[in-house]
């Protein structure tokens, strides 16, 4: 078993006397290329990674929920019913949220137990809150005997990070943890939810994470921000295309970039042009990836590391210097931040019989006051996953 898994269920008998019936598992996931694409329709291209979210749970009888987070070493509870958004314990209002929207579809539920518990970096644009909320949703589906379509679990967790959480992300992060797929990287159509698994197989080159340990701090108002400045963006292109048909900003191609920049300030120019090209991006990763070509896919991870840093404005110095110590190794294809930006994880596409030096030139040259003293980036390779699912069931 594994040992995370082990964690949780013993900190649920420890506390709550018995077994727990059900144990959930969400994965993390990390973004190949689509950064900042899924808010406006656009295309995403993320994988589940081995980097997960644990629940176990099981009824206790009563009219409340009382649950203990293992990693933030905390009791919470709640009579059923009354989820208050503003509860003191953020970690557990993820978890409040997604019951919140349960009650909204109506979906009876009863008084429960549940110990939770991670092994992803909270802040470090692996979607750890996506994860929570997705394996809570799973647990309470086999919990409480229904089931909900994966587009219908992914919406609902999602609403509950918007109206809970006050983050208004996107639906990536959410669907992902839902639908992800071992050794794939999954395309979403983010117009209309359609998927597309595609194998991220390249040969003599592997997937790797940087983590720069800079964590993400008080950027939900900047993320929100962005995602405001693309719909202005839309809305201006809506009337400045009005003869044509504009859902999102992936109806827009480079070359109405032209009329576009006499319209819009220049932030909101700069946004949507990142957008525009990053769709582009996706596809032609995609491509790149069925036909093995590794240069156009480093080519891509390049550009969308420099769009993400001059035209939408989300990277930081830590993240910039990866990408160049990367780059300057000789060996790597291609890096970009992935997730959200302002701190997290570079991923890059490395010569697999580079790897040893590569890490070893991370550790030389990546410095930043977001380090201890002897600390350095963490790095792994990725390893894909499924998507959310049972673990274990009494
Ligand atoms: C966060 C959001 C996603 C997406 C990314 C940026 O992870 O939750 O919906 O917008 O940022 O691509």
């Amino acid at each position: 078993m594994d040992s995370l898994q082990q964690l949780v269920q013993q900190t649920f008998i420890a506390r709550f006397g018995n077994q727990p019936s059900i144990i959930a598992l969400a994965p993390g996931r990390v973004n190949i290329i689509g950064e900042h694409t899924d808010y406006t329709g656009g295309f995403v291209f993320p994988a589940a990674i081995d980097k997960e979210i644990i629940i176990a749970v099981d009824k206790n009888d009563t009219d409340t929920i009382t649950g203990f987070s293992v990693d933030f070493n905390e009791e919470a509870s709640t009579n059923l019913g009354a989820y208050d958004p503003t509860h003191p314990k953020e970690w557990f209002r993820y978890i409040l949220g997604v019951l919140d929207e349960l009650q909204t579809i109506d979906q009876p539920l009863e008084g429960f137990n549940f110990c939770i518990a991670g092994n992803i970096p909270v802040g470090s644009g692996l979607s750890s809150s996506a994860a929570v909320e997705m394996a809570t949703c799973i647990a309470m589906e086999r919990l409480f005997n229904f089931s909900l379509e994966d587009q219908a679990a992914a919406l609902l967790c999602q609403r509950a990070e918007n109206n809970f959480v006050g983050v208004n992300c996107g639906i990536m992060d959410q669907y992902i943890s839902r639908v992800g797929k071992a050794n794939h990287a999954v395309k979403i159509d983010c117009s209309d939810l359609t998927i597309q698994t595609v194998s991220i197989n390249t040969p003599d080159y592997s997937w790797i994470i940087v983590d720069s340990k800079k964590r993400r701090g008080l950027v939900d108002s900047e993320y929100n921000n962005r995602r405001k400045e693309c719909e202005e963006g839309l809305a201006i292109a809506q009337r400045e295309f009005s003869e044509r048909e504009i859902s999102g900003l992936r109806s827009l191609s480079i070359a109405d970039l032209g009329r576009l920049e006499k319209v819009c300030s220049p932030i909101v120019f700069k946004r949507i042009k990142h957008v525009i090209s990053e769709n582009n991006r996706v596809l032609e990763t995609e491509k790149a990836l069925l036909e093995g070509d590794i240069k156009t896919i480093g080519d891509c991870l390049y550009a969308s590391h420099a769009s993400l840093r001059d035209d939408f404005n989300v990277s930081c110095k830590e993240l910039d210097s990866l990408v160049n110590i990367l780059k300057d190794t000789g060996d790597v294809a291609g890096a970009r931040l992935t997730g959200a930006g302002f701190g997290g994880c570079v991923i890059a596409l490395v010569k697999s019989d580079a790897i040893g030096s590569v890490i070893a030139s991370i550790k030389q040259h990546y410095t930043s006051d977001c380090l201890q003293e002897n600390e350095s980036a963490a790095i792994w390779p990725i390893v894909i996953s499924d998507g959310a699912r049972i673990i274990h069931k009494e």
